[in-house]
């Protein structure tokens, strides 16, 4: 059983453990790895092939289970390290600590939007990006967008997502009108309103954080213990309601096949969503 801290609380000697390990952990190409399967598990609800990652109710779990391989990972290199959470509807500013010299870093400068500064900076020399579409070896980032400002979601757009008691609604993709998973999701109809909650903490990242690479930046992860922790938050607000769909698609059914019900294994690690929806004796949140 290990914690899972809000970042805002870590220790200086926490912040410089957790960073050693992100940067051992890259160094020896597993952090890369991990980035890679990220993107071969990014399958858009167009493509007619199974999704197990995102546009999907197995959004939760799948990154639930990812996270905890990842955290795993950097507990091999220093077993005192866990994975942080960011609360963006509280730490909204990129003035905010998170972004300091000693944890991830800053925005990216104007222009190319490269990082230039913290662990993270490809100038620093630890840090330099290989799975990625386009061909810059440097990590970006536009915080807030100044250009065109887009704002972090609010605790009541949270709270609004909390509130719905159905984990999921048919069609199970990104156009579910309601249901808790698209609502943090964040999956709508068009323009930057097709951006909300979880969707919209990577686009106010911006740079890499926007695409199927976005662990290339490690905000990734403590954005995603988050999200994990919203799905606690809301099983706890619901205890009755629970993962849908709880069984599989029938077959006329656009979706079958390509959604997971709760018994069906979630590759690439053959594990069921009925077992990754209690974690409490593996890690807990503080
Ligand atoms: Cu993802
Ligand atoms: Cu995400």
């Amino acid at each position: 059983m290990h914690t899972r801290k809000n970042q805002r609380n870590l220790t200086a000697e926490e912040k410089r453990r957790l960073v050693g390990a992100l940067l051992e952990l890259k160094r020896s190409g597993q952090y890369d790895e991990f980035v890679r399967m990220h993107d071969a598990f990014y399958v858009p609800d167009g493509q007619n092939r199974p999704r197990a990652a995102h546009m999907t109710p197995s959004f939760f779990p799948w990154h639930r289970r990812y996270l905890l391989e990842f955290e795993r990972a950097l507990q091999r290199i220093d077993p005192d390290v866990t994975v942080p959470y960011w609360d963006w509807t509280a730490d909204r500013a990129p003035g905010a600590s998170l972004w300091a010299d000693d944890f991830l870093g800053g925005t990216g400068r104007f222009g190319d939007r490269q990082v230039m500064t913290g662990p993270f900076a490809y100038r620093n020399g630890n840090w330099r990006i290989t799975s990625r579409i386009t061909d810059g070896k440097y990590l970006t980032r536009d915080l807030g967008r100044p250009s065109d400002p887009v704002h972090l979601p609010t605790a009541g757009e949270v709270r609004r997502a909390l509130a719905d008691p159905v984990y999921d609604t048919a069609p199970w993709d990104s156009t579910a009108r309601t249901g808790f998973r698209n609502s943090i999701e964040g999956w709508s109809a068009g323009g930057e309103e097709r951006w909300r909650n979880h969707n919209r903490v990577h686009r106010w990242v911006g740079g890499l954080m926007l695409g199927a690479t976005s662990p290339n930046d490690p905000v990734f992860w403590l954005h995603h213990a988050f999200i994990d922790l919203l799905w606690d938050r809301w099983q706890r607000a619901h205890p009755r309601s629970g993962y849908l769909p709880r069984t599989p698609p029938a077959g006329s059914d656009p979706q079958a096949g390509r959604v997971f019900a709760l018994h069906d294994p979630l590759p690439p690690w053959e594990v069921r969503p009925a077992e990754l929806l209690d974690h409490s004796r593996v890690y807990r949140y503080v």
